[in-house]
């Protein structure tokens, strides 16, 4: 929405939530999320034509069009319990509209839904409504996290889908603002709905499809850098998304893939939800497997030894930890009482800690010594790094590649392992420094 303002002065546009804190936070100079650029956006646009307000009603009864960006969590109970996405949120805001408008609107589902979703809100909104004929659009974002203003800037698509050709022309008129004509494509709802699902799940797919190989390189005297440039130089298959890591996380990609393979199962297109699920299945291994690779080389028992987890989001550029690998991998380090300093600039130990509980079940009730266990820093990571049995690269920070790591080894216990799950650092260097390196798929060199 900030960049929709941003780029088109001419239309008003207001983010309006339930939560007051959010809204608040909006409107302050330091904004509730962390992406770069960002800022730049909203202090270009706000106050002029971008504005944020708690005042749901009144702003939606003054608006033509109405985007529902509320989240989709998987559901946790009930029918499809761990696939399927729960729409409550969406459902609430087809009630809202339908009750306070009554004039026709244009409803955008911006939030990733399951296929057929806009077919709900349009029932909801025609049958408990002012009757009011709005229109149901969907518009799928494609935007990464830590690029995202760039990608907005400059989308490779603008996917909109639906039936109500005014609507679409008129949703299309606001990116066209910015964005070239030919890379704005129509669809109709429920092709919109699934290319959403079907990107992400690919994308995915391509990771866990390179991550399976990573394996094998281990095992053979293969190098999964080296398989992974000359596969993408095949220009059918290009070289981005494949680079191997300790597994893919973020909000996305699992919840959006079990999102497909429910939707699969319940057209009882078994073999085809199987097929969608391996993707999911092959990233709980990846993670696995690094964990595992960690205790076997560090003599099989890392009970009371420190281990520095150096990043903790998903990815770089970005304080977002949902779905983190690094949750994931300190989980099975916890479960064998290892010690874990963390150390991440942009992640704040609240979202560590509700991170580890929620996705990984990780508390005091699993585990009773955690709080002594897990240390957490955002300023030292020579802090972290001492006393440290291991140091394990869990996100691909820029920061870490120029760290003091002749520093960071005298800091250590010998022998000084370092497992880069992201295969960021210069590996040789390191072994001249005196560590045990083990990397994603390359064979070990002593
Ligand atoms: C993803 C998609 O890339 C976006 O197009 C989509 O709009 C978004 O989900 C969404 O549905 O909202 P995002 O989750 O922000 O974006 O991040 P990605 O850059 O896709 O990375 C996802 C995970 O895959 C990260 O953990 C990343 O480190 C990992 N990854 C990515 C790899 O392990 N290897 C790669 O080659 C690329």
């Amino acid at each position: 929405m900030a960049v929709i303002a941003q780029k088109c002065p001419h239309i008003k546009v207001t983010v309006v939530d339930m939560n007051a804190k959010l809204i608040a936070a909006w409107n302050t100079n330091s904004l509730p999320i962390y992406e770069p650029k960002l800022d730049e956006v909203v202090f270009e646009a706000r106050g002029r034509n971008l504005f944020f307000s708690t005042d749901i009603d009144a702003n939606l009864i003054a608006a033509d069009i109405i985007f529902v960006c509320v989240n989709t969590p998987t559901k946790t109970h009930g029918i499809g319990a761990g696939s399927a996405s729960n729409i409550k949120n969406v459902e609430a805001c087809a009630r809202n509209i339908a009750r306070v408008c009554t004039t026709p609107k244009i409803i955008v589902e911006k939030s990733t839904v399951p296929v057929k979703t806009g077919e709900a809100i349009a029932r909801i909104v025609a049958s408990c409504g002012n009757g009011v004929a709005h229109s149901v659009l969907n518009n799928p974002e494609f935007l990464a996290e830590g690029t995202a203003i760039d990608d907005l800037w400059a989308p490779s698509r603008v996917l909109i889908g639906g039936s109500n050709d005014a609507a679409v022309e008129k949703l299309v008129s606001v990116y066209a603002n910015w964005v070239p004509r030919e890379r704005i494509i129509t669809t109709n709802l429920w092709s919109s709905e699934l290319s959403k699902l079907v990107a992400n799940a690919v994308l995915a797919q391509r990771i866990s499809s390179i991550n399976s190989i990573s394996a094998l390189c281990e095992a053979t005297h293969a190098d999964v850098d080296e398989v992974a440039r000359a596969v993408g130089m095949d220009y059918r298959i290009g070289k981005y998304f494949l680079k191997s890591s300790v597994g893919f996380g973020g909000s996305c990609f699992k919840k959006d893939i079990l999102n497909l393979v429910y939707l699969c199962q319940s057209y009882g297109l078994h073999e085809v939800a199987e097929y969608w699920n391996q993707v999911v299945k092959i990233n709980d291994y990846q993670m696995k497997r690094f964990a595992n690779n960690m205790i076997k080389n560090m003599f099989n028992t890392i009970t009371g030894k420190k281990i520095c987890l150096l990043g903790f989001a998903f990815k770089k550029d970005t304080g977002d930890v949902r779905e983190t690998a690094a949750a994931y991998v300190a989980k099975y380090l916890l479960e064998e009482r290892a010690s874990i300093a963390v150390y991440d600039a942009k992640v704040s130990a609240d979202s560590m800690f509700e991170e580890l509980k929620y996705t990984n079940g990780v508390d005091e009730t699993t585990i009773p010594e955690l709080k002594k266990l897990i240390t957490i820093s955002n300023t030292d990571v020579y802090a972290a790094a001492t006393g440290a049995h291991a140091l394990a690269v869990m996100t691909e920070w820029d920061e870490f590649k120029t760290l003091d790591y002749e520093r960071i080894f005298g800091l250590m216990v010998k022998p000084a392992f370092i497992f880069d799950g992201r295969n960021i650092l210069d590996h040789a260097k390191l072994r001249k420094i005196g560590f045990e390196v083990h990397a994603i798929g390359k064979v070990f060199e002593a």
